[in-house]
């Protein structure tokens, strides 16, 4: 087994967590609806996740609804206490799988109390509210109304933190003037860098960004020149993207995604790679590729 600490650590909230984490939402059915083909293969990579040094795990009530939620508690439960689960509110699913904005007060402080129960918590350590102001990518929107209702949850106890999700930059800073908000998980990889800016102002200000589909999401990524570089470095494609974000922030949490422990396993592995810089280089050409395909 690898030793993942090796991928260092960072803060997040009041607890130093681990780079590399791991991404619950693979757990649920297909299209993250309903039960897993094997529930017992679910149990088993996230026993493998924990016994392997993972002490930073993404979750939703929203994944399933509440499976995947459920197979954590089943799987892990008690925690141990290193353990930092992080979830997200904001959307509910339709019957028909859809996602739709659940964004009203009301509805948040549910979608925290779910998440508590499914989860057995008495307080959740992270709450990112995940705008559904845009369903695929961040769209500008007030999120002050939310972030309040967030606020008073944080006050009467049931959330230690609050992050956001898919927001802009303006919408980070409306956070920020709002809440303490300890970290931002918005979409961003080898080959999708929006973010690049925003990195960086919140690397200077310790605050903690957790890549979702780090590597591509449910279409993992495909690029030769990621190829080329992990055939060179005796690596897998999958581990030199996640070498890359470890190498390219250091307030980069990873939370890749898989349902399988050989999966698993290999993206723990990840901590052992060191991309030297004329491969960061070249990996660093790959956004600019998928811009122009
Ligand atoms: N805030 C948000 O709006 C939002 C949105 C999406 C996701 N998330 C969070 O981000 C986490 C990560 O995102 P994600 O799971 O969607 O995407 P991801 O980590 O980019 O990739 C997951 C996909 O890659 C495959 N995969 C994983 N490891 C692999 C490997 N070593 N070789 C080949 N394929 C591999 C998985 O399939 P297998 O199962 O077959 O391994 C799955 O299809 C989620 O688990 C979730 O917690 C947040």
């Amino acid at each position: 087994m690898n030793d993942i600490s090796k991928a260092g650590t960072f803060k997040l909230g009041d607890r130093t967590v681990k780079r590399l984490g791991y991404g619950a939402m693979q757990l649920a059915g297909p299209g993250v609806f309903g039960p897993p083909k094997d529930r017992d293969a679910a149990l088993a990579v996230l026993r493998e996740a924990v016994k392997s040094g993972v002490d930073h795990i993404d979750t939703s009530d929203f994944y399933g609804p509440h499976i995947t939620n459920l197979i954590i508690r089943e799987a892990l439960h008690p925690y141990p206490e290193n353990l930092t689960i992080v979830t997200k509110i904001s959307a509910r699913r339709g019957a028909d799988a859809s996602w739709i904005p659940a964004m009203s007060p009301k509805e948040l402080t549910q979608a925290v109390h779910d998440n508590l129960r499914n989860l057995g918590l008495d307080v959740i350590e992270v709450v990112n509210l995940r705008s559904m102001h845009g369903l695929h990518g961040p769209a500008e929107g007030s999120l002050e109304p939310q972030l309040n209702t967030l606020a008073e949850l944080q006050r009467q106890g049931l959330v230690r933190h609050i992050g956001m999700s898919n927001v802009t930059p303006t919408q980070v800073a409306q956070g920020r003037g709002i809440a303490d908000i300890v970290c931002v998980q918005n979409q961003y990889n080898i080959a999708h860098r929006e973010d690049d800016a925003l990195i960086d102002e919140l690397a200077a200000d310790g605050i903690a960004y957790v890549p979702f589909f780090p590597l591509g999401g449910f279409t993992p990524l495909q690029s030769s020149t990621l190829a080329g570089v992990a055939k060179k470095l005796d690596a897998t494609p999958m581990q030199v993207a996640l070498a890359w974000l470890l190498q390219r922030s250091p307030n980069i949490l990873l939370i890749p995604g898989t349902s399988s422990v050989g999966h698993l396993r290999e993206n723990l592995a990840a901590a052992d790679l060191k991309l030297p810089a004329d491969e960061i280089e070249v990996l660093n050409g790959i956004a600019d590729e998928a811009k122009a395909a």
